[in-house]
This record gives structure tokens, sequence and C-alpha cells, in this order.
């Protein structure tokens, strides 16, 4: 309980903040962690639309080791999103959720020249964004 408070109170000032980023900016620690996809089969340089790891477990399990580096602090623990950000196990499954992820993921997102998600295409590389994506896929809600 005690904590559950504590991360009320952390949410609202993130929401109070001028910026998203900035204010997480200011927490330090938000540079991508490098993700060890060399296990997953090769998929080449151009970006895909579909998911080439879609239900595949070895996949899976490196998506949520990712995702807890690069996209819980603002997604939440587990994607269950504690408001900052919105909650990614309602993302469409199949593959028209997928091109809407990749395109977010690849390209973040900002709007009036404020950085609302950074971009994690570059940094991560689409072999680590499709592993978050077939993990993602094993927590969807409707
Ligand atoms: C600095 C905070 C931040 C980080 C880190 C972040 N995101 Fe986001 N993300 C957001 C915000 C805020 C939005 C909503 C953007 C908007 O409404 O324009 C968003 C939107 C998205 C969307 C679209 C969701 C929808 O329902 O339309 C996807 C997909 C997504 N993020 C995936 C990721 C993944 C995968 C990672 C980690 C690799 C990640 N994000 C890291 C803040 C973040």
């Amino acid at each position: 309980m005690r904590n559950q408070g504590k991360l009320a109170l952390l949410c609202a000032a993130f929401v109070a903040g001028a910026s998203i980023t900035s204010s997480v900016l200011a927490h330090g620690n938000v540079t991508p962690q490098a993700v060890d996809t060399t296990t997953l089969p090769e998929i080449g340089e151009a970006w895909l639309k579909q998911n080439p790891y879609r239900g595949n477990a070895a996949a899976a399990k490196i998506g949520e080791s990712a995702y807890g580096q690069n996209c819980a602090r603002c997604h939440g623990l587990e994607a269950e999103s504690g408001g900052i950000a919105p909650d990614l196990r309602y993302l469409e499954v199949g593959d028209t959720g997928d091109e809407w992820y990749i395109e977010r993921f690849q390209h973040g997102s900002s709007h009036d020249g404020k950085v609302y998600m950074p971009p994690m295409g570059e940094v991560l590389g689409q072999k680590a964004g499709w592993a978050i994506r077939a993990w993602l896929e094993t927590k969807h809600q409707e």
C-alpha cells in the first residue's frame, strides 16, 4: 500500500511535468539499453511490417527483458500502464497491430515540438523491436 501511494505520487509528478520527456530525462538513466538478439533468426536490414517472431517463445523471452529495460519506465511494469503512456496490452494483435507498433517503435512520437516517446529503431534495432512485440502479444488484453 505504501509503495502504491508513492507510485501514484510519482505518476502525478510526471503528468504535472511540462514535457514527459524532459522530466524523464531529468532522472538520467534513459539511454536505451542494448539488447542481445544474436540468438534470434536474422531478418535483414530493411524494416519489416509484420512480426517475423510472432509466437516465437525465445524471442518473447528476450523481448520481455528488453521491454523492462527500455519501455517499462513509461509504459509500466509487465506492460500495465500507470497512465503516463498508453497501455500496450491493448494494442491490436496480428498484422495491423504490427504495422502500428513498429512505426511507433522506430520513430517514436512527437507533437508540437515535444518528444512524447523517443525513437527506438536506430538504437535498439528491429530484431529487438519485434522481440518486444512478440512478448507484448502474450500479454494482450481485449
Ligand atoms: C519516455 C517515455 C516512453 C518510452 C521510454 C517509451 N514510450 Fe512508447 N509511448 C510513449 C508515449 C507518451 C506514447 C503516446 C504517444 C502519443 O500519444 O503520441 C507512446 C506510444 C507508444 C505506442 C503506440 C501506442 C498506442 O496505443 O497507440 C507504442 C506501440 C509504443 N509506445 C511502444 C514503445 C516501446 C516498445 C517502447 C520501448 C522500446 C517504448 N514505447 C518506450 C512514451 C514512451
